[in-house]
């Protein structure tokens, strides 16, 4: 058995949010010594971005092709997705046809993205709630920013992530800038409930676009700006869940369920 791990993320063009994915590449090392550990990344764009730049950037098949070739024969791989939207599901398609390949692989397994059960969302849950600012006042609300995506059923985990945030803590919120529930869904509640400041916190790998433009930005349409119009002080974190351990350790639990189903 010649193995391989495959990490797989959308990918980001900004040096800084790249820092989560040193973080996870670190912490996979130390999980995994002596293990071939490969990336790649599933966004065009970003590859093409990346490649203009002179960054070396793959998609998921290039990096299974290249495995393949250099007599691999098995890969275990961590979509280091959030929850199991579109990509994640033409990441196993892809992946599961690379393992009928005649001459290729014996077997590819294809790792579950973060937010996958009610464990790995109370996790999830537990680690964010920990990282809140020490200066947070019990009024004062925390949304939990996710990506979301109204036309794909797994954004379910959304509106599952806030109830479930919101029994360990009546003033934290899940919303999504793409799915359900949106800001406009929370925002209403958070002032009602008489919070005065609101802190917004990644629920995203990395802090790229959405959380520098749409949640953060000073442009009229982001949510830094839609909460303060509600007359609310906000504080924007910038920082993706790939920079917390605790949230990078549930992504290895379960790349080390993958490795664990692969068969010599
Ligand atoms: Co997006």
């Amino acid at each position: 058995m010649k193995k391989a791990i495959l990490l797989v993320a959308f990918g980001t063009t900004s040096p800084e949010a790249g820092k989560a994915f040193d973080r996870i590449d670190a912490r996979t090392r130390e999980a995994f010594p002596g293990e071939e550990i490969r990336w790649a990344f599933t966004s065009r764009a970003i590859r093409a971005k990346l490649a203009a730049e002179g960054k070396e950037a793959i998609s998921p098949e290039t990096a299974l092709a290249r495995l393949m070739d250099e007599r691999f024969t098995h890969v275990a791989v961590l979509p280091l997705h959030v929850m199991a939207g579109r990509e994640f599901h033409g990441l196993c398609r892809n992946a599961a046809l690379f393992a009928q390949m005649a001459g290729g692989f014996k077997q590819v397994e294809t790792a579950l993205p973060l937010l996958s059960s009610h464990e790995d969302m109370a996790r999830t849950a537990r680690a964010m709630i920990a990282r809140i600012p020490k200066d947070r006042k019990p009024v004062d609300a925390v949304l939990f920013v996710g990506h979301g995506n109204r036309n794909h059923p797994s954004d379910a985990v959304y509106a599952a992530m806030n109830h479930i945030v919101g029994r360990m803590d009546p003033n934290v919120h899940t919303a999504t800038v793409e799915g359900y529930p949106g800001l406009r869904d929370i925002l209403p509640e958070v002032v009602n409930k008489g919070a005065r400041k609101v802190y917004l916190m990644p629920l995203m790998a990395v802090a790229g676009a959405h959380i520098h433009e749409d949640m953060a930005g000073d442009g009229p349409d982001s949510w830094k700006s839609a909460i303060e119009k509600s007359g609310l002080e906000c504080e924007p974190i910038l920082t993706g869940m790939g920079e917390y351990p605790e949230v990078a350790e549930i992504w290895l639990d379960h790349l080390r369920t993958a490795l664990s189903r692969l068969v010599p």
